[in-house]
């Protein structure tokens, strides 16, 4: 039965493409393949899926990003100073905000107002908050969800100070607004009366409703995006995350533990100061709540910068290799080691799942970031992490073969590769894993169509702008991309797009795969997420042969099978010019066997999903058909250039 769909860019249509797929005679498909990458760039973390409200909530600094008042607005005449109280609320946290009365306070309450992260979200549900208190003060604190366009006030509570002299007092409460707000912009203000003077307040916190319910836990539209996606493996806590710039501040898991005023935060790589409340324990209980493998990458001494001292010596190196062992020890160790019996004390018994661990990240980005990567770094953790945990999956993250250990042997190192391109380039790359090694396999950290075509066939030119969304072109060739890494499925762990989150009200790197405001109804689903979704979604356990009368081009495509006689066909159309029918039969599916077809198309290549005037624009259409086999159990369709489709009987 041929079933016709509305083409888009057609001009005739070709003789059919005729395919037999066989039973048997694949290879295994990496059961990780489709994953997530992710990290704090601009405000993606801090302001992003962590679901803290409060901006600046510890008023935390570094040498690089002095603590700030931004964006902390004072009410009722309020003088505002940074100030290192002689008692401070913690080691951690040694910078507090006085707030204290003014010439210019009447006499009634002063306080403090954040915005946000560019607007705060109200809704009737219930909001967990907290604040510290220095000074002696017997009158009441008021906390409030408030409009910030209008007189709006959506929820109040009074609560009595409980706070004294010379001592933090933590003052936990709990607003439930009993209606939504029509909009994000909103505030949080906090008051109490002016008579008591100055007082000092830090640690001032407020989460919605965080996914499945975790304190401390992550906004649960961003989750939800993510899951749709049905990912198997996540590369915490990021990439250049973990480096640290000329101010040399890399990631240090253990200063992300604990609790929140135990945590001095750092200085990201996106030009602030991050809370680390998104800790160690938060990335792998995000894996968890999932269901993903973490792929836990650590600092492999190379700074992110030019200067001459960018690179660790082997000496110098070596204390970090020793601290990434702790990492591996608080993550996988029994309850009776030292660093098991930390997670422990933080309500953690049972180790967590790691089977996948990525020594740094992109260490081939300078010369002698190679070199030294080639010559010592990689090799002195690929050592000391496989003489304690030789069941550990260890990854280069060089993107070849210069950094390899383990061959020969039953735990072979992969490597990581990146790639950010042009549609056409990503193209002409459908058979880079074909040849691929099989021992030494690789994962696809990330990757991205980030520019337009050009007239010749080149790949990304960084002193060019990228697009400022995927467009529908680039997901197509995404699509042929991640097609090509599907049929070598047992040379390539897994791919993961990057980057995984851009905050629309301050990023620093477009394209993205999700964007997001503080309105959850902003959220937009890129073109690259359709993509991913639909491909993600429909797995198989192995590769099956596939015979063909027609090559590669316009139409890719990839079959695997899981149980007999389910199988799964993919394929995405790049460059027709009229449009493409095919004939597709599979070993053992007889005449009258039904099959679905879905089908993802949009108006055009350069199309794409935005977020325009606050509006979400969604181009990407799916159709979805059943399909009965014909003669000779043959499933006959068309489809039109730029479709990507997936045949599952
Ligand atoms: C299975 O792997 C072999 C060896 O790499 C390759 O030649 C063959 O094309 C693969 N088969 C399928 C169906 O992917
Ligand atoms: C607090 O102490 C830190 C660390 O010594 C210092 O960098 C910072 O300037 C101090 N802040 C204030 C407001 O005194
Ligand atoms: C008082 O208000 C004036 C006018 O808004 C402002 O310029 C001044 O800085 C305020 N003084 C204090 C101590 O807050
Ligand atoms: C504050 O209260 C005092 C005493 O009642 C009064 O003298 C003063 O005028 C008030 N100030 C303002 C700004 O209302
Ligand atoms: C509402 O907040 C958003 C995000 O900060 C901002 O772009 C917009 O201008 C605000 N709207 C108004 C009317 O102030
Ligand atoms: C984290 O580990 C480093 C290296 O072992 C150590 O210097 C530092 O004091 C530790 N920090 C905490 C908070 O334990
Ligand atoms: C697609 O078509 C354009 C225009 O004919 C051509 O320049 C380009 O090389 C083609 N790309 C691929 C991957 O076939
Ligand atoms: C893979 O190897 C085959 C046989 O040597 C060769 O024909 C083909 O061009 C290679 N493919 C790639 C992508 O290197
Ligand atoms: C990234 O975030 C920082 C801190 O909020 C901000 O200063 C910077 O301008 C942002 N970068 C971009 C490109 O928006
Ligand atoms: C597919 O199999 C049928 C039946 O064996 C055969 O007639 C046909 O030629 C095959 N097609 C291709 C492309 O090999
Ligand atoms: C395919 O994988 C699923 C889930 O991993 C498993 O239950 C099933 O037995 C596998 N089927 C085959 C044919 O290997």
């Amino acid at each position: 039965m041929l079933r016709l769909f509305p083409l888009i860019f057609v001009a005739g249509i070709a003789s059919a493409i005729n395919l037999n797929v066989s039973a048997t005679g694949g290879n295994a498909s990496s059961p990780l393949m489709y994953g997530l990458m992710f990290e704090d760039i601009n405000h993606s973390g801090d302001g992003g899926i962590y679901a803290e409200l409060i901006q600046n909530r510890a008023f935390q600094g570094s040498t690089e990003y002095p603590s700030t008042l931004e964006p902390w607005v004072p009410t009722g005449g309020a003088f505002f100073t940074l100030q290192n109280t002689s008692i401070p609320l913690s080691k951690a946290l040694p910078t507090s905000i006085s707030v204290a009365p003014s010439s210019n306070s009447t006499n009634g309450t002063i306080g403090l107002l954040n915005p946000g992260w560019w607007g705060i979200e109200v809704k009737p549900q219930k909001y967990t908050g907290s604040f510290w208190v220095l000074g002696a003060y017997k009158g009441k604190f008021t906390v409030s969800l408030q409009s910030d366009l209008a007189d709006d006030v959506f929820a109040s509570l009074d609560l009595p100070s409980k706070s004294e002299s010379g001592k933090w007092v933590e003052h936990k409460f709990e607003l439930e607004p009993s209606v939504a707000a029509p909009n994000s912009n909103n505030t949080f203000i906090l008051e109490f009366d002016a008579s008591a003077g100055a007082l000092n307040f830090n640690l001032i916190s407020l989460f919605p409703p965080t996914y499945n319910d975790r304190p401390n836990g992550n906004r649960p539209d961003l989750m939800d995006a993510l899951k749709d996606l049905n990912p198997s493996f996540f590369r915490i806590p990021g990439g250049n995350n973990i480096e640290g710039d000329s101010y040399h501040y890399p990631w240090r898991w253990n200063e992300t533990l604990g609790p929140l005023a135990e945590r001095p935060g750092r200085p990201g790589t996106w030009g602030y100061e991050n809370t680390d409340g998104l800790g160690l324990v938060e990335y792998l209980n995000w894996c968890t709540d999932l269901s993903i493998t973490p792929v836990l990458a650590v600092w492999a001494g190379m700074y992110l910068g030019d200067e001459a001292d960018h690179i660790l010596t082997a000496a110098e190196l070596a204390p970090w290799v020793d601290d990434t062992l702790d990492e591996l020890e608080f993550i996988l160790g029994p309850s009776s080691s030292t660093f098991g019996a930390l997670r422990t004390s933080l309500g953690y018994r049972e180790p967590w799942d790691l089977k996948y661990v990525e020594i740094g990240n992109e260490d081939n980005l300078y010369d002698n970031g190679a070199s030294t990567y080639a010559s010592y770094r990689f090799s002195m953790f690929y050592d000391a992490i496989s003489a304690v945990y030789p069941e550990l999956n260890i990854v280069s993250s060089a993107g070849d073969y210069s950094a390899v250990g383990g061959s020969g042997t039953n735990n072979p190192s992969s490597t990581d590769f990146h790639i950010y391109t042009r549609p056409d380039y990503f193209v002409t790359q459908f058979g880079k894993f074909d040849n691929a090694s099989r021992e030494h396999k690789t994962l696809v950290g990330e990757y991205a169509c980030v520019q337009g075509n050009l007239d010749e066939v080149v790949g990304v030119d960084w002193d060019l702008p990228r697009v400022p969304w995927p467009t529908w072109v680039g997901a197509v060739s995404e699509a042929v991309w991640s097609l090509g890494i599907e049929r070598n499925g047992d040379a390539v762990l897994g791919m993961s797009y990057a980057p995984g989150f851009q905050n629309l009200d301050s990023y620093e790197w477009a394209p993205d795969l999700i964007s997001f405001t503080a309105d959850p109804s902003q959220t937009v689903l890129s073109t690259s997420h359709y993509v991913i979704n639909l491909l993600s979604n429909n797995r198989y356990n192995a590769t099956v042969p596939v015979v063909s009368d027609s090559d590669f081009g316009p139409a890719y495509w990839v079959a695997g099978v899981s149980e007999p006689g389910s199988y799964t066909f993919k394929t995405a159309i790049y460059n027709a010019t009229e449009a493409v029918p095919f004939s597709v039969s599979f070993e053992g599916v007889d005449e009258g066997a039904k099959g679905t077809l879905s089908v993802l198309s949009a108006p055009d290549g350069l199309s794409n999903n935005a977020l325009e005037d606050g509006v979400v624009v969604d181009v990407v259409k799916k159709d979805v058909k059943e399909l009965v086999a014909g003669v000779g159990g043959s499933f006959e369709f068309e489809l039109g250039n730029y479709n990507v489709a997936v045949l599952t009987t």
